[in-house]
């Protein structure tokens, strides 16, 4: 069966993500997408819960999410009773709303502004016993909300630098859990949702694109606006990583890498990276 990355739903069948007064942001609609349409936080976090657990991390332990976004599945780990996670993102919109849901949930937690490359200067080496990098991984070599042209031979030296510092953060025997798009995801352009705003329909488009002459990837969310028919985004492109790519960069900071198969993780392939 062809991989068709972030499956969308029949155009029937469309989230209707409601009404507002002012565009709302992507951070925002990326969430409702993560709650509403791609996952089921609850199972998802206790299956990686399970894993962790095989592997000593309890929900005493130290944990960073490394790209802790909107809070998947960051928040649903404290909801679960984690007591002792730290979480950090690059991007302000993403960390505004992460600690808005966090204040109405009433946890303490609160996400942190640190890219990758200034994790050290934060925390300390061997502080934790694992780290979640979530959906991210292949951003090292940058291209988050940024149009890019990025080549292989940087970007897998920003992969290896930054695994290098997830490495240095991690106690002997703590782990890394990352997931990266399947190498075999095929391109899509699906509609997922419609909204409104102040009575115009717009929908929410995934959007997935691989450029192989310049071997990247994009892939975005598109807000259509159903009256005129103009599509905007915000770009993310990176260099298109394979799973071989990954593992071999993982191997050579030091990490020794499991596959583990998780059910709930429907739209990425998974690792858990073992130091020492
Ligand atoms: C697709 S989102 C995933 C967020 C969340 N983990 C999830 O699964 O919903 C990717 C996140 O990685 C963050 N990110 C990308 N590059 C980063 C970097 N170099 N340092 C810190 N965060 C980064 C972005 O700000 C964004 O929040």
């Amino acid at each position: 069966m062809k991989n068709e990355g972030i499956k969308q739903p029949k155009s029937e069948h469309l989230k209707d993500l409601g009404s507002f007064d002012v565009e709302p942001e992507y951070a925002y609609l990326w969430d409702r997408c993560v709650y509403e349409l791609l996952y089921d936080p609850e199972k998802y976090v206790k299956e990686l819960s399970d894993l962790l657990n095989q592997h000593g991390v309890d929900k005493v332990s130290n944990i960073l999410d490394t790209s802790a976004g909107s809070g998947f599945p960051a928040l649903d780990m404290c909801e679960s009773g984690y007591k002792n996670m730290v979480c950090v993102d690059g991007s302000d919109d993403q960390i505004s709303l992460f600690n808005e849901k966090a204040e109405t949930k009433g946890l303490d937690i609160r996400s942190q502004k640190c890219s990758w490359e200034d994790l050290p200067q934060h925390f300390d080496a061997e502080q934790f016993k694992a780290l979640i990098c979530k959906g991210s991984i292949w951003y090292a070599g940058g291209g988050w909300n940024k149009e890019a042209v990025p080549d292989r031979e940087s970007s897998l030296k920003a992969l290896r630098e930054t695994l290098s510092i997830f490495y240095s953060l991690l106690s002997h025997g703590g782990v890394l859990y990352l997931d990266k798009f399947k190498d075999d995801e095929i391109d899509h352009k699906d509609a997922v949702g419609t909204f409104e705003v102040q009575g115009k329909k717009k929908e929410l488009i995934f959007y997935t694109h691989r450029e192989k002459d310049l071997n990247i990837r994009r892939a975005k969310m598109l807000i259509k606006d159903l009256e005129t028919g103009v599509e905007e985004g915000l770009p993310n492109v990176t260099y298109d990583l394979k799973a071989e790519e990954l593992e071999d960069a993982l191997v050579e900071v030091g990490f020794t890498v499991i596959r583990p198969e998780l059910s709930e993780e429907k739209f990425f392939s998974t690792w858990l990276a073992v130091k020492g």
